[in-house]
């Protein structure tokens, strides 16, 4: 209920700002990009995958220093710092696509996960959460696209808990508690947001700022919701 009305006010903003033709593209491909998601079927078996593909066909594409198997987060930070090593060649492995201009819209998160750019996996029933879903398995989204779940997330930032890392370092993972991490994270970051500098970077590729464009209409829908 609460993406519906953020995805109408996301509407609405879009309308009152912009009336040029890039606004009825965008109104089409919304259209269009929904009722697709709303025929969608997830696949239900890993079988689905193979539909289409020839396993016995093999295809030679030379050698190299390393092969990454996956193009999310991990897989794509990856090849980019070895790719600055000019010498090493690298093979980036994905098995979807690229982003589209519809799953480039963060807030119709919701509508990219009935698509192919989701592997389309539940959780195990559960006992005591997603009380409220068919046989209590929640939806877990996993991307199937170049940059993986950060592609299809609602570009929301949230590092991990603190004491589940370590937690791991005491289980025997060396270097892998929160004050080791933290420096990477740091690094990684390029923090636009009011936070504690002991915990943000500045100079990292990877971008966190607020939500944007600030519409005015934010404001006002929030006073609007006050009882
Ligand atoms: C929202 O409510 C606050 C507090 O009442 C008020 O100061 C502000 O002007 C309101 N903003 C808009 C856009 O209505």
């Amino acid at each position: 209920m609460n993406f519906l009305l953020a995805t109408s006010l996301y509407l609405l903003a879009a309308n009152v700002i912009n009336c040029s033709i890039t606004t009825q593209y965008y109104q089409r491909l919304i259209k269009q990009g929904i009722t697709e998601a709303l025929r969608y079927k997830l696949p239900t078996s890993n079988n689905e995958f193979k539909q289409g593909v020839e396993s016995n066909n093999i295809e030679e594409y030379g050698e190299f220093d390393f092969v990454i198997v996956g193009a999310g987060s991990a897989g794509s930070v990856l090849a980019t710092r070895l790719s600055e090593i000019d010498d090493f060649s690298i093979l980036l492995l994905e098995a979807g696509g690229e982003e589209d201009d519809f799953s480039q819209i963060p807030a119709l998160w919701s509508f990219n996960q009935f698509s192919e750019k989701n592997w389309g996996y539940y959780s195990t029933p559960q006992k005591q959460s997603c009380l409220g879903m068919n046989n209590r398995q929640c939806s877990v989204p996993r991307g199937k696209l170049l940059g993986g779940t950060s592609s299809i997330n609602t570009l929301m930032y949230s590092r991990g808990n603190c004491r589940d890392y370590d937690k791991w370092s005491q289980l025997g993972n060396c270097r892998w508690s929160c004050k080791d991490v933290l420096p990477y994270f740091k690094k990684s970051e390029n923090c636009q947001i009011r936070g504690d500098e002991n915990y943000h970077g500045k100079r990292g590729f990877w971008n966190v700022e607020y939500t944007g464009p600030d519409s005015p209409l934010f404001q006002i829908f929030l006073n609007g919701s006050v009882d």
